[in-house]
């Protein structure tokens, strides 16, 4: 599917499938989006509920590489020790990803060589960006997801049900619980009331929150 790097209105960079009028991103900010919705509904809330510094996260959907760059520097900013995972069946070639300004935006320009690293380093293998970061990029479909209780916070980022409706659905649900430790919780920027009572039928309980910039909701859905 053609893919085109475009500007969103907060400066930063995203990724637009023509054929499904789709962004990998919110088009009104994808930093914005990211901190909002990922950042801190996500992963400043886990560990301010835990009380712990060692989140164990799967994202769902690495495509661009910012949720996994912007959480590196939470980490160096919080001490953190992370483990990351980042499925993704559909990578980002490096014509795109050198048209990403992230680097730029975020004036993280002492971290370039990370983000680099984050692309160009190999799927399926643990990367031990430094000691307390350790990422590992699945190359792998959604569909097929069967960990077990390993994660404490999803980064759910897939596309919008508009576009993949067969990812916002009981079955993906219950991969996500199942993948998901007891009082582990699982962030996106999608509100649709459909997408709610999926979460819901599987059993997590689901709160709904101000959205980012240019979306009124989101939704955060916690393992009982
Ligand atoms: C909204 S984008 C993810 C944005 C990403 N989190 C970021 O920070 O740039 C959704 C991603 O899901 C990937 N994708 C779509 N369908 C998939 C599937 N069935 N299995 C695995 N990856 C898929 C796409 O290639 C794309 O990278």
């Amino acid at each position: 599917m053609k893919r085109e790097v475009i500007n969103t209105n907060d400066g930063s960079t995203t990724i637009y499938l023509e054929k499904w009028d789709e962004h990998y991103h919110s088009k009104h900010g994808a930093i914005q989006e990211a901190y909002h919705v990922f950042i801190k509904n996500g992963l400043e809330h886990w560990c301010d509920l835990m009380d712990s510094k060692n989140p164990r996260i799967l994202e769902i959907g690495f495509g661009t590489g910012l949720n996994a760059f912007i959480t590196y520097l939470e980490h160096c900013k919080n001490s953190l020790t992370v483990s990351y995972h980042a499925v993704e069946a559909y990578p980002v070639n490096q014509q795109e990803v050198i048209r990403l300004n992230y680097v730029q935006q975020l004036q993280a320009h002492d971290f370039s060589e990370v983000f680099n690293l984050m692309h160009q380093s190999e799927w399926d293998i643990d990367l031990q960006i430094d000691s307390s970061f350790t990422l590992r990029k699945r190359r792998q479909l959604f569909e097929t997801i069967d960990d077990g209780a390993d994660f404490d916070l999803i980064y759910f980022d897939a596309f919008g049900a508009r576009v993949q409706p067969e990812l916002w659905d009981v079955a993906m649900f219950k991969r996500m619980y199942k993948a998901l430790d007891n009082k582990g919780i699982l962030v996106t920027y999608a509100a649709k009331g459909s997408v709610r009572r999926a979460m819901l039928e599987v059993g997590f309980i689901v709160e709904k929150l101000p959205g980012p910039p240019g979306k009124r909701e989101m939704l955060r859905a916690v393992k009982k």
